[in-house]
């Protein structure tokens, strides 16, 4: 076990600035929220890192962290000793055992409506240790995922600089940001099935209301009011920053800035130097038998399907694609996540596994360490819901898309990848769902894309636009060093 370093001094710790970071317990935000703390610990900023006690516990069965050492980041620090992050976990109200995953709109409800006041009584304690320990404070900011409910409420009370962090694209944050201008004008709520072309929001040409997240455009029930209540709060929020890139949604920011500072400082999670393999972030237990499968692929040859962490499918939809997949003649590498079906039955359609076994034409696994698949050179396309992190982690490496988005951003990255950026493809004419889902369909839009040189060299020139970004030079490090020096003024003259 790696011993904690003794904490600084109280005349160090005073001049060093001093971030909360609180979690939100799902897969697609604990990636970014994690490089993020390293990113900022790496800058000089000592970072408390909260995770909730079950989010631990499911990183500790999935492997992905040791039962027996209680801090995530213990190996981080011991590769990279100068990053001062400090790791704690707190309990979220319910017992270890609540299923929140079958409860989902429940907990998230209670996430929204009771959690504020669990993180309001531990950042109160935080701070009142740190002001019985000597006479001044030194928790100066926090940074919460803009996804909370929290954040302007409790940075208020406790006079903290308040940072939020946007894991989506710039251009689903504005579309949330101008709710209001698109109720002004009638396009939402709308559940009128017909579309509509919006153009009158600032920084955003035209979009259709087809390619608006549904809880916007539709106000449906929880989540709609949760985007309300977030986006009232996002917008008493000192700065926020982006893990998106700014060549590649320029004109979103830059129209968004004219509120408030924003920063498009992504995708962090490819932040150069930082030891974050070493950080467990994975809360399912990964398969180890991808890579050495994909090996002894040809180049390019794999298709890669995954449809994240959380959405579900229907059934009869899951059954095509499996076969469609069979049909097409492509080897793939499916990720089967156990609850992806909606519907009853299993995920896959019964003896599928056994004549996948056979031959040798498929992989079939319940998780895996996805950036490590699409780094493989085997892999030449993504069958992916496009939830944002695939989308990011896709594009980094080069690899295509052919897309199925089913709900919250994903219709709108679905419209950036495939209209905006030309990185891929429709899985079925017009996005989204298709009423008429067939096998053969499928298995000849397989075929077609994974042919296609056209979104092949779209994926290589994005990529290297991307990758630049990340560079000493690039956009996102200049971005994240003017976030810095803005904060560290801020910090001063709050404090
Ligand atoms: C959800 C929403 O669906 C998404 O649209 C939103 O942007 C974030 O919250 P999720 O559905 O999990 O996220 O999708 P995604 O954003 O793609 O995140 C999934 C993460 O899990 C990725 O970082 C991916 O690398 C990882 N993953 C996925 C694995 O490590 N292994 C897998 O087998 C599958």
């Amino acid at each position: 076990m790696v011993p904690t370093p003794p904490p600084p001094t109280a005349a160090l710790r005073r001049n060093i600035p001093h971030a909360i970071m609180i979690a939100v317990p799902y897969q697609g935000h604990i990636n970014p929220f994690v490089s993020l703390a390293l990113k900022l610990a790496s800058r000089g900023i000592a970072v408390t890192f909260v995770h909730l006690d079950h989010i631990h516990r499911r990183l500790s069965e999935s492997h992905s962290a040791s039962v027996d050492d209680p801090d995530i980041f213990a190996e981080a620090r011991r590769l990279s000793p100068e990053l001062n992050i400090q790791y704690t976990t707190i309990s979220d109200g319910f017992p270890l055992e609540y299923n929140r995953d079958q409860n989902g709109p429940t907990y998230f409800k209670y996430l929204v409506e009771e959690f504020p006041a669990v993180v309001d009584k531990f950042v109160g304690k935080l701070i009142a240790d740190d002001m019985a320990d000597s006479d001044s404070r030194f928790i100066h900011f926090l940074v919460a995922d803009t996804m909370c409910a929290w954040p302007a409420a409790i940075a208020g009370k406790y006079n903290l600089v308040n940072v939020s962090f946007w894991t989506q694209p710039a251009l689903v944050f504005s579309l949330c940001y101008h709710w209001d201008i698109m109720k002004q004008k009638g396009h939402v709520p709308n559940d009128n099935p017909t579309e509509v072309e919006i153009n009158n929001l600032p920084g955003i040409k035209t979009i259709s209301t087809r390619d608006i997240m549904s809880v916007i455009s539709e106000r449906r029930e929880i989540l709609g009011e949760t985007f309300t209540i977030v986006f009232d709060n996002v917008k008493k929020a000192d700065f926020i920053i982006h893990n998106t890139v700014q060549e590649l949604e320029s004109q979103t920011l830059t129209a968004l800035s004219k509120y408030q500072p924003n920063y498009a400082i992504g995708p962090i999670n490819f932040s150069k130097g930082l030891p974050t393999a070493a950080v467990s972030k994975s809360i399912w237990s990964e398969s180890d038998l991808c890579n050495h499968w994909l090996d002894s692929k040809s180049r390019g040859s794999v298709l890669y399907v995954s449809f994240g962490s959380m959405v579900q499918i229907p059934k009869h939809e899951l059954d095509e694609i499996a076969y469609g997949l069979l049909l097409s003649g492509i080897d793939f590498l499916w990720v089967v996540r156990a609850g992806t079906s909606r519907g009853d039955g299993d995920v896959l359609p019964e003896g599928y596994e056994e004549k996948i076994r056979d031959s040798d034409r498929g992989l079939l696994v319940p998780w895996c360490n996805q950036i490590k698949v699409l780094e493989s050179p085997a892999v030449g396309g993504f069958l992916t819901h496009c939830g944002w992190n695939s989308t990011v982690e896709s594009i980094w490496c080069g690899v295509p898309m052919i897309c199925r988005p089913v709900m919250l951003d994903q219709p709108t990255n679905r419209k950036l990848v495939v209209d905006g950026w030309g990185v891929g493809v429709d899985l079925y004419d017009g996005g989204g769902s298709s009423p008429s889902v067939d096998r053969e369909r499928i298995a000849d839009k397989i075929r077609r894309f994974m042919n296609s040189d056209k979104v092949r060299d779209a994926a290589s020139r994005v990529k290297e636009t991307v990758r630049n970004a990340m560079e000493i030079e690039g956009s996102s490090e200049k971005n994240f060093d003017q976030f810095l020096r803005d904060l560290k003024v801020r910090i001063h003259s709050t404090h």
